[in-house]
């Protein structure tokens, strides 16, 4: 069995749900996951739907705060002529408190750049959003050597200009891009090797608080593989896809950041 461990930064465990989910199935996918989450005190827990289905969410979630809301990417203005996006008022307006920005899907297919990802996050922490800033390298990097490299780089420059006293609001999220939704997940030891390297920059760049930002991973994040994953030191929770969308299987991967309890230990 897998040996827990305490860490002393709160779990927090997301669910992207990417473009899956019209607004009427949300409402069925929302209540599920809220009757299995009811009694979880020991994490954050964050679903991010598709902006359409936010307002179902919302809706639904009424006045349940074991639940947060998060969004998938937004833009960095308050408003003007930008067709097709989405501002960070617009997402507070249906209680959204978190929001992915850099998911390595947007970085691909909507030149969410680096520079961008930097423009966004002030923003995000301007409009009251935590930002879940993600990076990763892809296949060919990890083969060419140049993990670090390229996740040092996607980390400084997406946090170039981030007020460094909102680090409390800041979450980090390891996704290597050759793991997302294929099915080939990170060893825990992969994983945990790449966020002490996120830590180290973390504390390079935020000081002595850069040791309380949380470090989540994601990439074909199951319940089979959870456990392992989530007892690895620098890994505070999960940014999970697929298996986000159904109820069950989110909850068994949220179970697996549970702390350990004084009478958990030999
Ligand atoms: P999968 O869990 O489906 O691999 O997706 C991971 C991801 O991209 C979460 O943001």
């Amino acid at each position: 069995m897998t040996k827990k461990k305490t860490n002393p930064r709160r779990p927090l465990v997301a669910g992207n749900w990417k473009m899956h989910r019209t607004a009427s199935d949300t409402r069925a996918l929302i209540q599920d996951i809220v009757k299995r989450v009811e009694r979880v005190a020991y994490a954050d827990l964050v679903v991010c739907p598709p902006f359409t289905s936010l307002p179902a969410a919302h809706e639904t979630l009424g006045r349940h705060s074991t639940l947060a809301l998060g969004a998938q990417t937004m833009h960095q203005a308050k408003e003007g002529a930008f067709t097709g996006e989405i501002s960070g008022p617009m997402l507070r307006e249906f209680g959204v408190r978190y929001v992915i920005l850099g998911h390595s899907e947007r970085r691909q297919f909507d030149n969410e750049t680096n520079e961008k990802v930097a423009a966004k996050a002030i923003a995000a922490i301007h409009y009251h959003l935590r930002p879940i800033v993600c990076v990763g390298e892809t296949l060919s990097q990890r083969e060419a050597n140049e993990t670090t490299a390229i996740v040092e780089s996607q980390l400084r420059e997406s946090l170039t200009g981030f007020p460094l006293d909102q680090h409390e609001e800041l979450v980090i999220a390891y996704e290597p891009v050759w793991a997302i939704g294929t099915g080939k997940v990170a060893t825990p030891a992969q994983a945990n090797e790449v966020h002490e390297r996120i830590r180290k920059i973390l504390i390079q760049i935020f000081g002595d608080h850069g040791t309380a930002i949380r470090i989540l991973y994601g990439g074909s994040v199951k319940p089979e593989n959870a456990p392992d994953l989530m007892a690895q030191p620098e890994i505070d929770g999960a940014l999970v896809g697929g298996a986000s969308l159904d109820a069950r299987a989110f909850f068994d991967i949220i179970e697996a950041v549970r702390p350990a309890r004084a009478s958990d230990h030999d």
